[in-house]
C-alpha cells in the first residue's frame, strides 16, 4: 500500500502526503491548497496532530522546569531525547535542515533569537532562555516553545519575556475564522512598537502538522498577507521580540544561531493552534 512519504500515484514527484492524500471533501480544502499550498486539516489529521501538540507541550514543560542556575543546556538536550523516547516520539529538529541541524530542541539564551544549538556553557542567574520543542508522534508535528528566566534578571529582559507572551497571546485571540492572516502581524508589531521593542522579520511561523513547516508563512511583522482564515487549519504563531535593532544575524561557523545584530536580549513564544468556530485553539497546551 502506498505510504504516506511514498512519491504520489499521480507522478507530480511531490509526496503523497502533500499532493493526493485524502483531504476533507470540500471545496474550501481544494482552493486552499491550490492558490495557496495550504493543507486544511482533516479530523483524523487533527486527532493526531493533538497527540503531538500535548507530547511536545508535556516534554517543554518538565525542560523548563529543569533549566535552573548551573544547568548545561546540552544537559536539557539529553534530557529531551530520554522524554522523546518514553513518549515513543522523535524530536523533529535531530537532523532537520541543511547543515543537519544537530541536537533534539533549540535552546537559545539571552541574545540568541532562535535555533540556538544546545552546548556545554552553564546557565547563569539573569540569562533568559527560549527552549523550543517540536515533537513527531506518528508522522503528526507539534510545535512549542517557552521563555525561562534564570534567577533574577533586569527589568528590561523580564519586560521582553512578558511583552513576546503577551504578542503571542493577543495574537492568538485575534484569529477568527473570515479574519485575514495578516491580522497576527498587525496585532503583534502594534503592541510590541508600543512598548519600545521591534519584531524580528527573518522568521516566521508557519502551517504545521503534517510536515514541520508548511505552507502559509505567518509573518509576526506588518504584512498584506489576505489569506482569509477557515476551520481547521494548523499553524504556529511564534514572535521574536528585540530589545533593540529588528534585525537579526547567522552564526558563520554553524549556519544556524540567530543572534541579534546590537547583541541587546530577544525573546519568543511559540503554540501551534488550531482554527475552530470559535477562533484558535491553543493545541500545545500542557496536559499536566
Ligand atoms: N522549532 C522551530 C520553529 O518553531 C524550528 C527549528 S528548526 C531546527 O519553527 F532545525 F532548528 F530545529
Ligand atoms: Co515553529
Ligand atoms: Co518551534
Amino acid at each position: 500500500m502506498i505510504q504516506r512519504n511514498d512519491p504520489c500515484w499521480c507522478g507530480s514527484g511531490k509526496k503523497w502526503k502533500k499532493c493526493h492524500f485524502p483531504q476533507k471533501d470540500s471545496d474550501t480544502s481544494k482552493y486552499y491548497l491550490d492558490k495557496y499550498g495550504i493543507i486544511i486539516k482533516t479530523p483524523n489529521q487533527i486527532e493526531k496532530i493533538k497527540v503531538a501538540c500535548t507530547t511536545a507541550a508535556s516534554i517543554l514543560d518538565t525542560l523548563c522546569k529543569a533549566a535552573k542556575e548551573g544547568v548545561t543546556t546540552n544537559e536539557l538536550d539529553i534530557l529531551s531525547q530520554k522524554l522523546h523516547k518514553q513518549k515513543k516520539a522523535i524530536p523533529a529538529p535531530l537532523g532537520y535542515g541543511q547543515p543537519p541541524f544537530p541536537k533534539t530542541v533549540c535552546t537559545s539564551v539571552n541574545e540568541v533569537i532562535c535555533h540556538g544549538i544546545p552546548n556545554d556553557i552553564p546557565l547563569k542567574n539573569g540569562d533568559i532562555i527560549n527552549i523550543d520543542v517540536t515533537s513527531i508522534i506518528d508522522g503528526f508535528y507539534g510545535d512549542c516553545s517557552r521563555m525561562v528566566i534564570i534567577g533574577k534578571t533586569t527589568e528590561e529582559k523580564k519586560k521582553v519575556v512578558d511583552v513576546s507572551y503577551q504578542c503571542l497571546i493577543k495574537a492568538i485571540e485575534a484569529c477568527k475564522i473570515g479574519v485575514f492572516l495578516n491580522i497576527i502581524g498587525q496585532t503583534i508589531e502594534d503592541y510590541a512598537r508600543s512598548q519600545g521593542f521591534s519584531v524580528v522579520n527573518q522568521f516566521v511561523g508557519h502551517g504545521v502538522g503534517i510536515d514541520f513547516h508548511e505552507p502559509p508563512q505567518v509573518p509576526h511583522h506588518y504584512n498584506d498577507m489576505t489569506i482569509p482564515l477557515v476551520e481547521n487549519m494548523v499553524f504556529t504563531i511564534e514572535p521574536m521580540i528585540n530589545v533593540g535593532v529588528r534585525e537579526a544575524v547567522i552564526d558563520t561557523n554553524d549556519n544556524w544561531t540567530a543572534r541579534t545584530k546590537d547583541n541587546k536580549p530577544s525573546a519568543q513564544w511559540e503554540h501551534t493552534l488550531l482554527i475552530t468556530k470559535k477562533g484558535a485553539e491553543i493545541l500545545t497546551l500542557c496536559p499536566n
